[in-house]
């Protein structure tokens, strides 16, 4: 389903309201989270939603998409930290319940295929979130020759680091590889709500309408059967 929203106010509210009623109905939800500038609006509304009106995290559980490699938890580019910021201290989740791939990991492989488990022991994903690259890529799977399909080492593409290296004092700074959650996953998960800014639009459409390639990673979620896509028209 294909929500066109006015703003990306309007963007964070309505995903806001998908993320509480998935709360409230199910309390220990296990949450497929996202990072980046898309979701900063919604993780805002979910941590006033606790605040303001008592929306209870003590039993969600949450594993998130992907993780830089290399960079210690409390490096300010680390998806960890970003996650702790702008989301879980602002709510009363049991931080234990939060999971992100380590990228510190010395044995990337085993990390990898333990982060898979982890997933698999908490029951699968509820919901997940999604943001897209401009190239399509959903988590850090990159446009390919085939869909990658366990969590799994990545080398990004010129394009992410040139879109993310925005976020880093330099571009020399920007970790070259992440560990990302793989298409099973994310194509297992219950429900997937996946929200897109107004600079995304072509690359949203081009996805869900265009062929299923793993040139366009985002492009599998066409044969989701409960996908919700909210995008802003400005
Ligand atoms: C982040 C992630 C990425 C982002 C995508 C869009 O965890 O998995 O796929 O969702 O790169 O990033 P923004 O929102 O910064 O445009």
């Amino acid at each position: 389903m294909m929500t066109l929203v006015k703003s990306y106010d309007e963007m964070s509210d309505a995903a806001a309201d998908i993320f509480a009623a998935q709360v409230k109905g199910k309390p220990d939800s296990v949450l497929g989270l996202a990072t980046g500038t898309t979701p900063i609006g919604l993780y805002g509304r979910l941590a006033k939603l606790h605040r303001d009106a008592g929306l209870d995290f003590s039993a969600v559980r949450t594993v998130n998409l992907d993780e830089y490699c290399s960079l210690p938890a409390e490096h300010e580019n680390s998806y960890r930290y970003f996650m702790n910021t702008q989301l879980f201290d602002h709510i009363n989740i049991d931080k234990r319940n939060t999971f992100l791939p380590d990228g510190t990991a010395s044995d990337f492989e085993a990390e990898c295929r333990q982060y898979d488990a982890r997933i698999d022991q908490l029951g699968g994903i509820d919901m997940q979130l999604l943001g897209i690259g401009n190239n399509g890529h959903i988590g850090f799977n990159e446009p390919a020759g085939y869909f990658a399909n366990r969590t799994h080492r990545v080398r990004l593409t010129e394009s992410t680091i040139n879109a993310n290296s925005r976020l880093f004092e330099s571009v020399v700074e920007m970790p070259l590889y992440a560990l990302t959650m793989g298409i099973r996953q994310i194509m297992l998960a219950r429900e997937i709500v996946l929200i897109a800014a107004a600079d995304k639009r072509e690359i949203v459409t081009e996805a869900l309408e265009g062929e299923i390639t793993p040139q366009v990673p985002a492009s599998i979620l066409q044969v989701h059967p409960r996908l919700t896509v909210i995008l802003a028209e400005n």
